[in-house]
């Protein structure tokens, strides 16, 4: 059994300010929902007053990228022990940064790996572009991601990673995918990668995610197929009654 989890990726948004009012609004009912693992991955500047304010609790803090480097000259960049400090998780390789930050598959690997150096756990996105869609390519990006994005981890890295399918098309566009859909690329191009990559158990046991504008309306119908392990909330994850839905729908 995978537990399911709801990560919110508040991507740009929110001062320190903004972020404490937000968490204090939305923990009292967080709490309640157990057997969902939680997380929040609020903007870097947020991560030290946060983690305070879920010291205590059983929800989850992850920042939204990290340097592979352990350190040195990378001005503006973090390291996985940094984030470590702070943060259980760290969503690694987003189509955001890939599309304005120049991240690759070759960066995701050396990012997952050292984030698996400091136990942190990663939640690996991936997914096609809308060009991609179209030209029926998403089977062989979806593999090409997984191959290159995870290839050459050991066994005992692979261990607890979570991946998170997100069409490109789907992320912020108010169009999501259709659970049907995301269900059967997962079992063919991300799933039977795994399969590849570190066989059967790893496969089975790793969670996948689907992100891409999913909402307190649609989200029972992601929860509802067997591949799908939770969900990646972005524009959602913002809104109180909203997120709250969406753990409660996990919950189910
Ligand atoms: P969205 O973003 O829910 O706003 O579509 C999802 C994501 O980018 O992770």
């Amino acid at each position: 059994m995978r537990k399911p989890m709801v990560a919110g990726n508040w991507k740009m948004n929110k001062t320190v300010e903004q972020a404490r009012e937000l968490v204090a609004q939305l923990l009292p009912d967080l709490q309640a929902f157990h057997t969902v693992e939680r997380v929040i991955c609020p903007p870097f500047t947020a991560l030290l007053p946060i983690c305070a304010m879920l010291k205590g609790t059983d929800i989850g803090l992850g920042a939204q990228n990290i340097h592979w480097e352990a350190s040195g000259a990378y001005t503006g960049e973090e390291s996985a022990a940094m984030v470590k400090e702070f943060c259980q998780y760290v969503i690694i390789g987003h189509s955001e940064r890939r599309a304005y930050f120049g991240e690759t598959d070759e960066s995701v690997n050396k990012k997952v790996r050292a984030a698996c150096e400091a136990k942190l756990t990663s939640i690996v996105c991936i997914g096609e572009t809308l060009a991609e869609f179209e030209a029926g390519r998403t089977e062989d990006v979806l593999t090409r991601q997984v191959i290159a994005g995870l290839g050459e981890l050991t066994i005992e890295q692979a261990q607890g990673i979570v991946i998170a399918y997100e069409p490109v098309w789907a992320i912020g566009t108010g169009k999501a995918a259709t659970g049907t859909g995301a269900n059967e690329v997962i079992a063919k191009a991300i799933r039977s990668n795994l399969v590849k990559l570190f066989g059967n158990s790893i496969s089975q046991q790793t969670r996948v995610l689907y992100g891409g504008s999913v909402t307190a309306e649609n989200a029972a119908e992601f929860f509802g197929q067997p591949e799908i392990d939770g969900a990646l909330v972005g524009g959602a994850s913002l809104k109180i009654p909203g997120f709250l839905e969406i753990v409660r729908a996990a919950a189910k």
